[in-house]
């Protein structure tokens, strides 16, 4: 689950319902008071928004053209223009999945920081839930993992899932069809990661990869492996980031709120429908301006309301960057991946899909969801979790330990204050995380680095 994602659900219902913000507060921890949001008028065009995104499109261009430019460059380029910004060679990979689902992989195939002659070894990177290959860059070059990947002779494969803003193709399917919003992660995990494990091994002549993944981007990979275990071999070793197997035990208050259905995910509901969850849009550039640029008051609200939903890391968060954070995320995903995740949190299994008692006799033969088989999984895995991770608590992380079929390491992240999406975002992440993970690539034997 990605937090940060909820912050900006959590913006759209400001931008349209101020009123229901008093019913979230009690909710949320030690919350400052709410500020007044500034100019909130001139966003007012923003009330009926039918989420129709071409429309939406030309409205905010129009509407963003006559702003005094100070949203951020890198808010508004494309994921393939800001690996170029930054000197960085990037390329764009269609692939399609099984079940016709065209999907985006960014490649950054080499760096001007790592000559070298023999074959790169490639390594798949595969973002959490809402979000996209952008995870992996924003803090730009040498210290976003993207392009540290690059410079330790990697390469760099850049994943988007089915549903988000580089994958919203299907070959008979189009986004405004139910039929295509109907997946959650194990659509994901059984899909589209066949579909790019066997793309990228087959363009790199390679026989396997690493892969790493954060969040749902473990999620994917957990059941994946357990589903389809021939691709166990393809798969040198596996690095989780903020492991999300299990998920009953989370700390974060307003995930808690919203799995158990209460006041704010009906305002979700009447607000997104089933389908897709949540469009990006340059809309998001335009209001993440509005609520968390650094000169804006709201700098107050937009911090403190992201760390109520996923611990605090104040010192570690980088304030300048929240407006491109935002703007990059969400990037789309299917309301059912989110109540997949909400089963989970409910049941205290990691198992597929719940339709109720009379569907899954249909679907499984039986009343209730197969568990996923995680000894199955025999790949080489390592767990990176933190203690201060509201959406990946120690003891599900070990939980999942333990059941795991190849697990060569356990690691706690040594900044005690780490939280979810400080994996991707944070100042020290290079020093606590990255560093740690490239040493244990290059010593692991595992990886011809
Ligand atoms: C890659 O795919 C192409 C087309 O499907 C196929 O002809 C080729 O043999 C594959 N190469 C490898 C190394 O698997
Ligand atoms: C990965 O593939 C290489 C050949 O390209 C092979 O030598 C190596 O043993 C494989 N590693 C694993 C873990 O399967
Ligand atoms: C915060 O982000 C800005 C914009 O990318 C960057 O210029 C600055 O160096 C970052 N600060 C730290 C402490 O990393
Ligand atoms: C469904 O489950 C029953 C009882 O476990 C079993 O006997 C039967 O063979 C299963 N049917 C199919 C189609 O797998």
């Amino acid at each position: 689950m990605h937090p940060l994602n909820i912050l900006l659900v959590f913006m759209i219902i400001i931008v349209h319902s101020k009123s229901q913000i008093p019913v979230l507060i009690p909710h949320l921890p030690s919350l400052p008071p709410l500020p007044t949001i500034p100019r909130l008028s001139d966003l007012a065009f923003l009330q009926n928004v039918d989420y129709d995104i071409t429309a939406i499109f030309q409205k905010v261009q129009t509407f963003y053209k006559s702003l005094p430019s100070t949203v951020k460059e890198d808010a508004l380029l494309a994921v393939s223009e800001l690996v170029r910004k930054y000197g960085y060679p990037c390329e764009s990979h269609s692939v399609t999945s099984s079940d016709g689902y065209i999907l985006t992989l960014h490649r950054i195939p080499s760096s001007k920081n790592h000559q070298r002659d023999k074959l790169k070894p490639a390594v798949f990177v595969q973002h959490g839930i809402l979000s996209s290959s952008a995870d992996w860059l924003i803090p730009g070059p040498g210290k976003a993992l993207g392009y540290l990947l690059s410079d330790a002779g990697f390469d760099v494969w850049l994943g988007n899932v089915r549903g988000n803003r580089y994958s919203r193709k299907h070959v008979w399917l189009n986004t405004k069809e139910p039929k295509f919003w109907d997946f959650s992660f194990h659509e994901i995990a059984v899909y589209d990661l066949p579909a790019m494990i066997d793309y990228i091994l087959n363009q790199t002549n390679q026989e396997n990869l690493t892969y790493i993944g954060h969040s749902q981007g473990t999620t994917v990979f957990y059941v994946l492996c357990s589903e389809k275990p021939e691709y166990n071999d393809k798969i040198n070793m596996q690095l989780s980031l903020s492991p999300v197997g299990y998920m009953n035990h989370l700390l974060s208050p307003l995930m808690h709120v919203l799995a158990r259905g209460e006041v704010p995910l009906g305002i979700l509901a009447s607000l997104i429908g089933m389908n897709e969850f949540l469009p990006n849009t340059k809309f998001l550039a335009v209001a993440s301006h509005y609520l968390c640029s650094d000169i804006s008051v709201t700098q107050i609200l937009c911090s403190n309301s992201y760390f109520a939903m996923c611990g605090f890391n104040q010192r570690q968060m980088n304030s300048t960057l929240l407006p491109v954070i935002m703007a990059h995320n969400p990037a789309g995903a299917s309301t059912k991946q989110f109540l997949h995740y909400a089963q989970e949190i409910k049941s205290g299994k990691f198992r597929q899909y719940d339709y109720g008692s009379v569907e899954n006799r249909q679907k499984y033969n039986r009343s209730v969801p197969p568990d996923y088989k995680l000894e199955n999984i025999v790949a080489p895995t390592y767990l990176y979790y933190s203690r201060n991770d509201w959406l990946s608590s120690e003891i599900d992380v070990n939980r999942l330990a333990a059941r795991l079929g190849n697990l060569r390491g356990k690691f706690l992240v040594s900044d005690p204050k780490l939280n979810h999406v400080d994996y991707l975002y944070s100042i020290n992440a290079p020093e606590v995380l990255y560093k740690p993970m490239l040493m244990l690539m290059k010593s692991s034997g595992l990886v011809d680095l």
